[in-house]
């Protein structure tokens, strides 16, 4: 979740301590530092929080003047003592921190094994520190830059040697590094916000760019070698800003995070043919003896839920049946050896969930877990696990876990499809080609918020919303009412758009926005109808489309284009939209946006 690095003049362990209490601000479950002091790496790991590890150093006199440090949010392998970071290579020699994920880390780590190395943890993060051991020849520099050219993945990185006692060398691709230059020395980080109490001066790292610093300066290459001239930043944030990496809400954070989360949930998983789920330990013949699929999860996950139904009928060819899990239980399920339960649940811990997944086990099923939280309980009781490896979620409002169960039930549904053959090897890989585009489309989204920002007043007084859809559109519905009904209190309800006229229309007035998606092409015409009939009771319509829906976009009030994707992966940015609108109108009424009445995080009662 962070990193953290000191070269300098002041007593180590402090400054890495004092640096991951501000990183670690929430949703992390390991913590550990590594300390250069007479010629030797010395290491303390604790799993949980940070006073965990600060009673382990107390009392411990540290003379050491340069160090890292690293706060877990755990990816591969549980959080654990083992699992926390720094790792160390076989001979105590480099310690290495590290964010984001090793994507090929499994044959990396095969191939070190059969040359003799000797691993202590689950981790992906442990090749890194081995690799460079194998490379050293006598600059820390050079070997970090060769380990670069065989890894894969996302990675902020700092390493630690004893070889070269003077020397931190960090770099990042896909992933936040910044530096702080200070009176006491240097800083490296993944944020700004353990920096910002040493100095207000930093410089950013780019992608692909290495750091080198020793106590005399810092110099900044790429991943070639070749030297970087750098811009020195002076940052006026306040220190909860910083935690918010200068946004004003976690909320807005989180959405603004979705690219790098939906890329992260897609990392390893792609090849241009197929979906690679190693996770998974099914059998094509298990696959073919399922008869159904049962979806289980609550809010937001319910809502995920709904659109991998309709994804695994469309290309599976599977019954599925989605339930929300404090009803499950209740309904009797017809649940058997020969059923495929998805449990999805961002934290891993919702009470109800965790009692459907343990009724589905009870009854027989096998049970695939899609979760955020690594070691959660819902992962430790399923039998299979698809982690969304959005990162920490802090505000109470989801958003990055929304469109990363929505990847994840995408990467499930073509799983099975493959496995079942279903549809033709070339239509997975026109899927699989779009899928890999969407993290870019999502960020494109981000050209216009300025647009949803002038949405939020014409919602902003309104007692009630509908929002309206069919197909996918429908289930993105309910996630947007979601959103603004827990943000902004507003009463919102999501409608299938053909069944208004069937009772609910009789309540909107000129008064009552109304938020209709049309992003499902072969829909298009019915809900232009459905728009066409609340106009004609003067209600006020804002549409979410694609460019090229000319009679919906002139049809509606006010238009947003959404970039271009496939019918079935339009849901994961159609949301991004509604879930900024809903933040913006929570902002407009005065709200505590992260925090909304009468909510918490993780619902671990029944
Ligand atoms: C809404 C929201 C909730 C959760 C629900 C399930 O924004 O966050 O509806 O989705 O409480 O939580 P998890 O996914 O942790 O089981």
């Amino acid at each position: 979740m962070g990193v953290f690095g000191y070269i300098g003049k002041s007593n180590a362990v402090p400054v890495l301590v004092g640096g991951l209490r501000k990183l670690g601000f929430q949703g992390y479950d390991s913590t550990g530092v590594a300390v250069l002091e007479e010629g030797r790496i010395l290491v303390a790991k604790s799993a949980g929080k940070l006073a965990e590890l600060e009673e382990k150093l107390n009392g411990r006199i540290f003379a050491s003047t340069i160090g890292i440090g690293h706060t877990r949010w755990a990816t591969h392998g549980k959080p654990s003592e083992s699992n926390a970071h720094p790792h160390l290579d076989c001979h105590g020699d480099f310690a290495v921190v590290h964010n984001g994920i090793i994507e090929n880390y499994f044959e990396l780590k095969e191939w070190l094994i059969k040359e003799g190395h000797l691993f202590r943890s689950e981790t992906d993060t442990e090749v890194l520190p081995h690799l460079i051991e194998h490379f050293y020849e006598g600059k820390l520099e050079t070997a970090v830059r060769k380990i670069l050219t065989k890894i894969e993945g996302s990675y902020s990185l700092i390493v630690l040697s004893r070889q070269d006692p003077g020397t931190l060398v960090a770099a990042r691709k896909n992933n936040s590094l910044v530096v702080g230059l200070g009176e006491d020395g240097y800083y490296l980080a993944s944020n700004f916000s353990p920096i910002l109490q040493h100095t207000k001066n930093t410089y950013i790292m780019e992608d692909e760019e290495i750091a080198v610093l020793t106590r005399e300066g810092a110099h900044f290459t790429d991943f070639q070698g070749k030297a970087k001239e750098k811009i020195l930043y002076e940052i006026s944030w306040d220190p909860s800003a910083a935690e918010k990496d200068g946004y004003d809400h976690f909320m807005l954070k989180e959405i603004f995070e979705q690219p790098k989360a939906l890329r992260d949930t897609l990392a390893g998983r792609l090849t241009d043919e197929k979906v690679v789920l190693k996770e998974m330990d099914l059998t094509p013949e298990q696959i073919a003896g399922f008869n159904k699929v049962a979806i289980v999860g609550c809010g937001t996950a319910y809502h995920a839920g709904l659109i991998g139904r309709t994804l695994i009928e469309r290309w599976a060819k599977l019954p599925v049946e989605v339930d929300i899990a404090s009803e499950f239980r209740y309904r009797t399920p017809l649940i058997d050896e020969r059923t495929l339960v998805v449990v999805l649940s961002q934290s891993g811990e919702t009470a109800d969930t965790l009692a459907g997944l343990r009724e589905a086990k009870r009854l027989g099923a096998r049970i695939v877990a899609i979760t955020n939280v690594v070691g959660s309980s819902v992962s430790r009781e399923a039998h299979d696990v698809i982690y969304t490896w959005a990162g920490p979620e802090i505000a109470i409002a989801s958003t990055k876990a929304y469109t990363t169960q929505i990847e994840a039930m995408i990467l499930l549904a073509l799983y099975l499809t493959q496995a079942k053959g279903t549809m033709s090897k070339e239509w997975i890989r026109e899927i699989i080609a779009e899928l890999k585009k969407i993290p870019d489309k999502a960020g494109e989204i981000f050209t216009q918020v300025a647009k949803v920002e002038q949405l939020a007043p014409l919602i902003k007084e309104a007692s009630s919303a509908f929002f309206i859809g069919r197909g996918l559109d429908w289930s993105v519905a309910l996630e947007g009412s979601l959103k603004l009904k827990e943000t902004s209190y507003i009463h919102a309800e999501a409608y299938a758009a053909g069944e208004l006229k069937h009772g609910t229309i009789a309540l909107v007035t000129e008064e009552t926005p109304i938020i209709a998606l049309a992003t499902q092409r072969d829909l298009y015409d019915k809900t232009l109808s459905s728009v066409n009939e609340l106009k004609a009771r003067e209600a006020k319509v804002i549409g979410f489309t694609f460019e090229g829906n000319d009679s919906f976009g002139q049809s509606v009030d006010e238009v947003f284009y959404l970039p271009e994707t496939i019918n079935e992966l339009a849901p994961i940015l159609t949301v991004i939209p509604l879930q900024l609108l809903a933040y913006y109108v929570s902002l407009a009424r005065g709200n505590d946006v992260d925090r909304p009445r009468n909510l918490v995080k993780s619902v671990t009662v029944e």
